[in-house]
């Protein structure tokens, strides 16, 4: 008996632990709310229903030991492992069923509109605001807080899963089809998101930053997105230089210099970036440095080559012009 005290209580105290950035059971927005409520009804009930054997047993085994009621036992065995698992089944199903309308609604027609597409293995994210050209950045949402956003969830090779923890499901993202996710944060912060389909190699590394900001501030930043690279400062303009020169520009675009590249991330702003690699390096000059020097070990299977061989003062001139892209 002491030994289910000890499990239960570390079972407890584990759940308590699944806090932070990339919980479900720590929500920051609708869906996930509803999901955890799911969760805990389930744990809730689950608990109950675990009481309600162990007790049986106790008193089988310890209480009345040897003593048989066929007849009863009988009955026990038809409700017991018949009709009351239909039943609760049945419940949990009509609860989880009762989510889904909510879940899957669209958010109102003039809410901000975001095109996501999982490639492998980063993330091509692309705003669509009601006026102008849409803006397109890699590896980072932000989002308003408190208002509906719809998600359009594409891919162009594999299937990958789109997954905020914090905030609501998972969707998948199938080639050839566009899948939509209503999402809506109700916490400012930064939340993790991740792929959740296994879709090669670096699948595991295939991450993402949400930042949830206060509406003044994200409108701020959208206009900011929206405008082109600013002109490098004189430390960068050795790696500007070099970044033409090396052919950086054939995958890569950034608005505002002769870069229009369309196979990998959109590098306009990525020096205003949480993270580098797609979550997987912090931003800054010597993650920069590492990522185009050691790409293949950073990331195994990634398409881009990296540039090891280029002299370390040339490493570092492509860093600080990276970093710069703010
Ligand atoms: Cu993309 Cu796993």
């Amino acid at each position: 008996r002491s030994t289910s005290l000890v499990l239960i209580f570390a079972s407890v105290w584990l759940v308590l632990g699944c806090g932070g950035p990339q919980s479900t059971l720590d929500p920051a927005g609708r869906g996930a709310e509803q999901i955890a409520e799911l969760f805990w009804w389930l744990v809730a009930v689950s608990i109950l229903i675990w009481l309600l054997v162990v007790g049986l047993a106790v008193y089988a085994g310890w209480i009345r030991p040897g003593v048989h009621h066929y007849r009863k036992a009988n009955l026990l065995i038809i409700g017991g492992g018949a009709v009351f698992p239909t039943l609760a089944l049945a419940v949990y199903l009509s609860y989880g069923l009762a989510l889904m309308p909510g879940l899957l609604a669209p958010a109102p027609e003039d809410s901000l509109k975001i095109t996501v597409s999982g490639e492998q293995w980063w993330w091509r994210v692309r705003y669509h605001p009601p006026s102008g050209e849409p803006i397109e950045l890699a590896n980072e949402i932000r989002l308003p807080v408190g208002e509906p956003v719809d998600l359009f969830l594409a891919s162009p090779d594999v299937i990958h899963s789109f997954w905020i923890p914090s905030l609501t499901g998972k969707m998948d993202m199938v080639p050839g089809r566009v899948n939509r996710l209503t999402l809506e944060a109700t916490k400012t912060g930064v939340y993790h998101g991740v792929c959740a389909e296994y879709c090669g190699t670096a699948h595991a590394l295939m991450k993402f930053h949400v930042v949830v900001m206060e509406p003044e501030a994200f409108a701020a930043w959208l206009e900011h997105q929206a405008r082109p690279a600013s002109r490098p400062k004189k430390m960068a303009a050795r790696g500007q230089e070099l970044f033409l020169i090396h052919g950086c520009s054939a995958c890569h675009t950034v608005r505002g210099l002769p870069a229009n590249g369309r196979v990998g991330p959109d590098l306009t702003h990525v020096g205003s970036r949480v993270s580098l690699g797609a979550g997987i390096l912090p931003n800054d000059p010597t993650a920069f440095l590492r990522w185009v020097a050691h790409t293949e070990e950073l990331k195994p299977g990634v398409h881009m080559p990296e540039f090891g061989m280029l002299p370390k003062e040339d490493l570092q001139a492509l860093a600080i012009f990276l970093e710069g892209l703010e």
